[in-house]
Parts: C-alpha cells; sequence; structure tokens
C-alpha cells in the first residue's frame, strides 16, 4: 500500500503542492493531471524521495519514504520514469536494460524483452538511434528491471504520435496485468490515460480540485473546467 498523508511541498517561498492525500492499494492504477505548474512532478518527487515534503509523509507499506534517499526507495519498489527518454544513448537496448538491474536480476532481461518485443528485436541497436516511441518502451524496460511494486511515470506520452501513445499505454496495462505493478501516470493527455487508469488526481496551483475514479471523471461533459 502506497499513502499520501497530507503532503505539502515547496522551493523556498513558493508553494507547489498543498495538503495532498491519497491511499492506494497494491496494483492501483491513479492518473494525475492539471496545468504547467501544477505540481504534478513535486509530487512524484516527493513519492519517490527526491524532495522532501514541508508537511506530511509518504508511506510505503506502513514505512515513510526517506526524502534524499531515492535509490533506496527504488530498492523498496518504486521505479520512477522521469519526463523525457531517458536512456543512455551510445549503449544497446540489450545493455541499458542489464545497467538498469545491476543491484536486481540481471537475467529479469528476457521477462522484459517478452513484455516488450520491439526491444528483442532491437536487443544490439545503439539507443540513441531508436525512435522516440522506442526510447520511450525502452525507459519502460529499464523502469521495470528493478521489478517495481509501484511504476511512476512523468507524461510518458510526451512527443509520441497517437498511435504509439496507444500502444505504450496498452503496454502499462499489460505491465499492470502481468506483474501487479501500481501505475502512477503524470500526464497531459487525459482521454488517452483514461483508458488505463482506474482513479484520478486533478491538480491545480498545487491543490486537488478532483479526487475519485476515471469513469466518472471520464463521463463528465464539463471535465475541463477543473483546469
Ligand atoms: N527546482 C525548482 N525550483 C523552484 N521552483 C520549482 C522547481 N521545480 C518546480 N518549481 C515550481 O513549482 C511549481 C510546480 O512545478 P512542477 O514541476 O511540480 O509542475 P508540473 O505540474 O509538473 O508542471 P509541468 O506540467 O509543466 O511539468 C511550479 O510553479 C514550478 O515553477
Ligand atoms: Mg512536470
Amino acid at each position: 500500500m502506497l499513502e499520501i498523508n497530507s503532503v505539502s511541498a515547496g522551493y523556498g517561498a513558493l508553494t507547489a503542492l498543498e495538503n495532498i492525500s491519497a491511499s492506494l492499494a497494491d496494483g492501483a492504477r491513479l492518473g494525475i493531471f492539471g496545468h504547467n505548474g501544477a505540481g504534478k512532478t513535486t509530487l512524484l518527487r516527493c513519492i519517490i524521495g527526491a524532495h522532501a515534503p514541508s508537511a506530511g509523509t509518504v508511506r510505503l507499506n506502513g514505512e515513510p519514504i526517506i526524502p534524499g534517499q531515492v535509490p533506496a526507495t527504488v530498492r523498496r519498489g518504486i521505479a520512477f520514469v522521469p519526463q523525457g527518454h531517458n536512456v543512455f544513448p551510445n549503449l544497446s537496448v540489450e545493455e541499458n536494460l542489464t545497467i538498469s538491474g545491476l543491484l536486481f536480476d540481471r537475467s529479469f532481461v528476457t521477462e522484459v524483452m517478452r513484455l516488450f518485443p520491439v526491444l528483442e528485436e532491437r536487443r544490439s541497436q545503439r539507443a540513441g538511434s531508436m525512435s522516440g516511441g522506442e526510447q520511450q518502451m525502452l525507459a519502460l524496460g529499464m523502469a521495470m528491471m528493478t521489478q517495481p511494486k509501484w511504476l511512476l511515470l512523468d507524461e510518458p506520452s510526451t512527443g509520441l504520435a497517437p498511435v504509439i501513445v496507444r500502444n505504450v499505454m496498452g503496454q502499462l496495462a499489460v505491465v499492470n496485468k502481468t506483474f501487479g505493478t501500481g501505475l502512477i501516470i503524470v500526464e497531459q493527455n487525459v482521454p488517452a490515460t483514461l483508458k488505463v487508469v482506474e482513479s484520478c488526481l486533478i491538480l491545480k496551483s498545487g491543490r486537488a480540485v478532483y479526487q475519485g475514479d476515471a469513469a466518472t471523471l471520464a463521463a463528465k461533459p464539463d471535465l475541463w473546467e477543473w483546469f
């Protein structure tokens, strides 16, 4: 279980998040939406321990996430795919995956390649020479090498064509089903994300303006009023 308890956070005098709470059962799928600067990335950074909340705590299975100890958080089962394609461009696909699993089980490369067949097809290709969609799949694969209980994704669809976005979202659903990995997806592409997540949080200037199930949000004709 992942719990966000009354988390506030900021940068100096600036408040980026105010009193955010959420409680997620193992394997849950949450979408986080909101305008630029709403605090979405800050919330992911608080969850992974890359940013210290000014108030509140994040707990994984009852134990607090310690700010500043990102590698420890990853070892405890939370993986973070930051915005952009975070691959080592000069290494091959297989080398990228192996490096990501160094502290875990390197043989999991086989599982990850089964999950993302495009990575198998291109195992010896230099990562930097792959398309944007392929690099995003590799970034997902690299995160999966840590066999996470939770996968945090910061705008995974950025820069991808609609058909590739569907592909990435579809693979996230498969990851969730196959391994029971919980998903926390920050996205600008709300319709594509609503197909994968079951609950949503909409942030506006650091506050939660909607929190509820995805189906209710998808059915709302005035959905955009929250943005
Ligand atoms: N390192 C930083 N130093 C100072 N202010 C920051 C820093 N990072 C973010 N902020 C500010 O905190 C607020 C929230 O930023 P955050 O990156 O969390 O928003 P976001 O919802 O992820 O936006 P985007 O959709 O543009 O990625 C913004 O006002 C931003 O300018
Ligand atoms: Mg952001």
